[in-house]
């Protein structure tokens, strides 16, 4: 019992859980566009969105659970981030309208963006730090945390990094919460995941059918973060013809999920086992496969052998037309109504990309 738990959890630790992590701020602050807040700012921990704040709500927003549960645990760290959001969003302002002014431009659409954090790599221990700003689509100005001096690739940024090397606070402030600070957060975080991701499970895949003749559905579900693909293949190359693809979608709890179909119309029953569904995790070297099996499908479908067609249709024709009786007045009338089907689609919880 002891040596199956274990084989699941080092199975777990493989399949579902990269060694290399990152914590990314994404903030944007723009000008002149209207019904746009004036500054978005995103936390992303191993490129999922876990956080989001901007200039109209004026509040960070946890979006995962397990970062509301570290919340719960150190309402503090969110109160951190809403005051640095506040404490940005004067500043990015004021960076802008001086940019305009010394960049000789006209008022209008401009817009700053900035992009910092740090990586971590669980393995060897290492991390390293960045932070960096765009204007008006096009890289700015970065800073090298190694020398502490801000690097200006273009001339128009060359003021820019006069005044910033000149203030060795922020310089010094920067270094120790590039290589030291957030380090230690993005440890935390990561062990918060894990842990949401012990209860969540292991990710599963599985072959679903809906009857005997229709394409094979490959699902895979649970996985996290969303780097993830999976595809068909047959002796052993990966198939781009008859699959079709899904999109990786959200779950309730955090995790992803996405499937593929493969049209299986045209596959002899002496061929099915050459085909097989892959999942592959980003940073992971084993992948999970699964042989395209008869036994391993799921199904709903019920084999209505036994029960004569021509009865069913008859039923099914006389019901049709005791409905029509009754009710086809309304039922015309729904439909010039428009009648749509209910929207049960998980993508509506996607939250957009603020950039
Ligand atoms: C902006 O305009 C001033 C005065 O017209 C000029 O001296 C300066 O070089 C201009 N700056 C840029 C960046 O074009
Ligand atoms: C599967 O392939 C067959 C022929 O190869 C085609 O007629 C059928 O429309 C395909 N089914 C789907 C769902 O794409």
């Amino acid at each position: 019992m002891i040596k199956f738990v274990i084989v699941v959890f080092t199975l777990f630790c493989r399949v579902a859980f990269p060694v290399k992590h990152s914590l990314v701020f994404s903030l944007t602050a723009s000008s002149g566009v209207p019904d746009f807040p004036e500054y978005m700012g995103s936390a992303l921990v191993d490129e999922v969105q876990v956080g989001y704040f901007d200039s109209n709500t004026k509040t960070a927003e946890p979006k995962v659970d397990w970062i509301r549960k570290l919340i719960k645990d150190d309402p503090q760290h969110l109160e951190w981030y809403v005051n640095k959001c506040i404490e940005h969003q004067h500043f990015f302002k004021a960076t802008i309208d001086s940019l305009v002014k010394r960049l000789n431009q006209t008022e209008g659409v401009h817009i700053l963006q900035h992009m910092s954090g740090c990586e971590w790599d669980d393995e060897t221990g290492e991390s390293r730090g960045f932070h960096q700003y765009g204007y008006d689509g096009e890289d700015f100005i970065a800073l090298d945390l190694q020398m502490l001096t801000w690097i200006a690739p273009k001339p128009q940024a060359f003021i820019t990094k006069l005044r910033w090397d000149a203030d060795k606070a922020r310089l010094h402030r920067d270094k120790y919460y590039y290589m030291h600070i957030y380090p230690v957060w993005l440890k935390k975080y990561v062990q918060y995941l894990r842990s949401f991701l012990q209860r969540t499970g292991l990710p599963s895949v599985s072959l679903l059918q809906k009857t005997p003749s229709s394409q094979v559905t490959c699902h895979a579900t649970g996985f996290y973060p969303d780097r993830a693909d999976l595809f068909w293949r047959k002796d052993g190359e990966e198939l781009h013809e008859d699959v079709d693809k899904g999109e990786i979608l959200p779950n309730h709890d955090g995790t992803f999920q996405m499937s593929v179909d493969l049209n299986i119309s045209s596959i002899a029953a002496e061929d099915w086992k050459k085909y097989d569904c892959v999942f592959q995790m980003s940073g992971v070297k084993d992948d999970l496969i699964t042989k395209l099996d008869k036994s391993m499908i799921r199904t709903n479908w019920v084999s209505p052998s036994g029960f004569p067609a021509g009865a069913v249709i008859g039923v099914v024709v006389g019901l049709l037309l005791l409905l029509l009786c009754i009710s086809g007045l309304f039922i015309w009338r729904k439909k010039t109504n428009g009648f749509r089907p209910a929207n049960t689609s998980d993508s509506a919880d996607r939250h957009s990309d603020p950039n």
